[in-house]
């Protein structure tokens, strides 16, 4: 089977590290390597947590390299506040050793585009680097197989605002230009159904079970964020957003949408919100493929069998009795 190459472009960051361990776990994937952008954190920090997440999965090999510090425009907002102010989750994991990350993701992302065919970029935070890379060499994305982005939303409320999701309204500016410039549909895994993606408590005991090891580091990351979670919306676990835009990335037919041309407001009281054009108002053609449905158990079935190595017909028996509420007997 051909590996579908990747490149990760994103902002370590909690969900982003669990997205690192399931693109790690899949045979599907070869990532040819890992950019990060201000976002979650400051974009040095995500590249050190990238080294960190590489370590504890034995994969000191995969290239990092760190990218835009600020937004095109906009003043730069972390969410610190939501991942912890070392972006895992205050958790202490120990600085990555006998590693460095490399400056320069904006001529990485150019460069890998000019020498890979069907390049897939799976883009998990604000879409700066890929704005700025556009600029520098647009004809460079002729021969881009694929943009998957976590971002955005069609009818699910904002994370940000009432109508925002956080990667598009930390750079709204660089999100519309890929929006408007890329030249190819965007596959927009957006909170419409990345927020059906809840990691609770009985899924980490599972977890637990099956490799205290793995399910330790997993808690340790995860206890900050679920945390926010109960004191933002009274939720008891967390959402875990971007390991399913690299689920999707593996399995398309884990997300379901439409076509629509898309645009992401600027400025103004809806800076930030993807707007989608769902009956085409304005007669553009699409410019991007808006998931709306997912199947959880299905994600989430990939997720434990991949990163904790056991077989997906039982891990998924006992998932479906956990997410459906029942004690697993
Ligand atoms: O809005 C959720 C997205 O913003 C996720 O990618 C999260 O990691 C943050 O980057
Ligand atoms: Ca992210």
């Amino acid at each position: 089977m051909e590996k579908k190459k990747i490149i990760l472009d994103y902002d370590p960051g909690i969900d982003d590290a669990l997205a690192l361990m399931l693109a790690l776990s899949s045979p599907e994937l070869h990532i040819c390597g890992i950019t990060t952008v201000c976002g979650n954190v400051p974009a040095e920090l995500g590249a050190d947590n990238v080294l960190r997440v590489l370590q504890f999965m034995n994969r000191p090999d995969i290239p990092v390299y760190c990218g835009a510090e600020k937004p095109l425009v906009r003043r730069y907002i972390s969410a610190q506040d939501t991942h912890g102010e070392d972006g895992l989750g205050e958790s202490g994991i120990p600085p990555a050793e006998g590693v460095s990350w490399h400056s320069g993701a904006v001529d990485f992302i150019l460069d890998t585009l000019c020498q890979t065919e069907a390049l897939t970029i799976v883009a998990l935070g604000p879409l700066t680097n890929l704005a700025l890379a556009l600029r520098k060499k647009q004809n460079a994305f002729q021969n881009l197989g694929r943009l998957v982005s976590m971002g955005g939303n069609f009818r699910s409320y904002g994370n940000c605002s009432p109508v925002a999701e956080y990667n598009y309204w930390c750079d709204p500016d660089a999100a519309g230009e890929v929006f408007a410039n890329l030249g190819k549909p965007i596959h927009m895994v957006g909170l419409d159904v990345t927020r059906k993606i809840v990691l609770t408590p009985n899924i980490l005991e599972y977890m637990h079970v099956l490799n205290p090891h793995t399910a330790d580091f997993i808690r340790k990351i995860t206890r900050f964020y679920c945390d926010f979670h109960w004191k933002q919306e009274k939720m008891i676990g967390c959402v875990i957003n971007d390991p399913l835009a690299v689920a999707y990335t593996v399995d398309p037919d884990i997300c379901h949408g439409f076509d629509a041309y898309t645009a992401v407001e600027t400025g103004g009281l809806c800076m930030g919100q993807s707007v989608v054009d769902s009956m085409n108002f304005w007669h553009r053609d699409p410019n991007s493929h808006v998931l709306t449905q997912t199947d959880p158990l299905a994600f989430m079935t990939m997720f434990v069998s991949r990163v904790f190595r056991k077989e997906s017909a039982s891990v998924r028996t006992v998932l479906a009795k956990i997410m459906a509420g029942g004690a697993v007997s």
